[in-house]
């Protein structure tokens, strides 16, 4: 069973983020296989690498939905992405001087904060758009 497994309940009912969100979701498996198998330090490092990435790229493509769905809740969206980012990139450069140290406390942080987030604001925002498309 991997580490996380993908619900239909996480869908934001968003295609293209919904696909990105599962991808994100192998990434993060992938680094949890990675961590717990005792890989060396070099896989762990490029699939945190890869993690924090694609977090990059999944939070841009949101970003400018909601630039596009004029979205009222985008700075405060915005904010939850930003402290997220900083957090992995704390991570990111552990790694670079080479004393990274994924505990199972922070693969659980990294995990919860992103099933809260799906599951909390990003649904907040399909919900927004379907209204929306509703008129
Ligand atoms: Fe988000």
């Amino acid at each position: 069973m991997p580490y996380i497994e993908w619900r239909t309940t996480y869908e934001v009912g968003f295609k293209l983020i919904d696909d990105q969100h599962v991808k994100l979701i192998t990434i993060m498996n992938e680094l949890y296989d990675a961590q717990h198998r005792g890989t060396g330090q070099m896989i762990v490092t490029k699939s945190l690498l890869e993690l924090v990435d694609y977090t990059v790229y999944n939070f841009s493509t949101e970003e400018k939905l909601f630039t596009q769905y004029e979205y009222p809740k985008k700075i405060q969206h915005m904010k939850e992405h930003q402290e997220f980012v900083d957090k992995i990139n704390d991570l990111k450069a552990e790694a670079g001087k080479g004393n990274l140290l994924l505990s199972i406390k922070t693969m659980e942080y990294l995990k919860d904060w992103t099933i809260n987030h799906i599951l909390g604001t990003d649904k907040e925002f399909g919900e927004f758009v379907r209204e929306r498309e509703l008129g």
